[in-house]
């Protein structure tokens, strides 16, 4: 349970947070919803759900939960050369699959696109395993900042091109742990 109203922002990080941007409950419903989608969509083929660390893992977790099927899991992690709040489009895989995925159907499961570089090179690295299917299940997707045009599956929310924290998302490390999605409006 959370301890604080929609509209409020947790007090220990208030001194770095503007405004809500998904509360945590906007945040269970949606999630429930693209769960409920891949569910219907999924029935006849159960996916392998590709998390994207670090970013993803609180989505990840939560989503998977209200998925109906028998659904793998796996995870990479990537990690994006470049200043501290934009993506440089050059990747690094840190951690790169533990199993095949040729012949499944993947979704991957993204925290936030935002030029839309990371998940450019992920679809290519992917791709070129020969999965069933490949799709895309983002959490956030920041409008008006794409470089790379992007079809994605599942979106959770168009927001706006601030930088946000909370719910996996974080600036250096930090404020992953917050429930909800707020604007950062403190010193990286
Ligand atoms: P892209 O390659 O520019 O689409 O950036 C994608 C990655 O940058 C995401 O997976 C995040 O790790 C990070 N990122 C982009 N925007 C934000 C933000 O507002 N807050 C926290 N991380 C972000």
């Amino acid at each position: 349970m959370t301890d604080h109203r929609d509209d409020e922002i947790p007090q220990w990080a208030a001194h770095e947070l503007g405004r809500v941007i998904i509360s945590p409950q906007e945040l269970h419903a949606r999630v429930a919803q693209l769960g409920a989608e891949i569910t219907r969509d999924y029935a006849s083929r159960p996916p392998l759900l590709i998390g994207v660390l670090k970013g993803a893992m609180v989505f990840m977790s939560d989503l998977m939960k209200t998925i109906e099927l028998p659904v793998d899991i796996d995870f990479m992690a990537v990690s994006s050369y470049g200043a501290a709040t934009k993506s440089s489009g050059v990747v690094r895989i840190v951690k790169d699959l533990d199993a095949e995925i040729a012949g499944r159907h993947v979704i991957v499961v993204e925290d936030i696109v935002d030029s839309g570089l990371t998940l450019n090179y992920l679809r290519q690295y992917l791709g070129a395993r020969s999965p069933a299917s490949l799709e895309v299940c983002a959490l956030l997707f920041k409008e008006g900042e794409q470089r790379v045009e992007q079809t994605i599956r599942y979106t959770g929310f168009r927001i706006q091109p601030d930088f946000v924290v909370g719910y996996g998302l974080d600036v250096n490390e930090r404020l992953r742990n917050l429930d909800g999605i707020y604007e950062f409006t403190g010193t990286p």
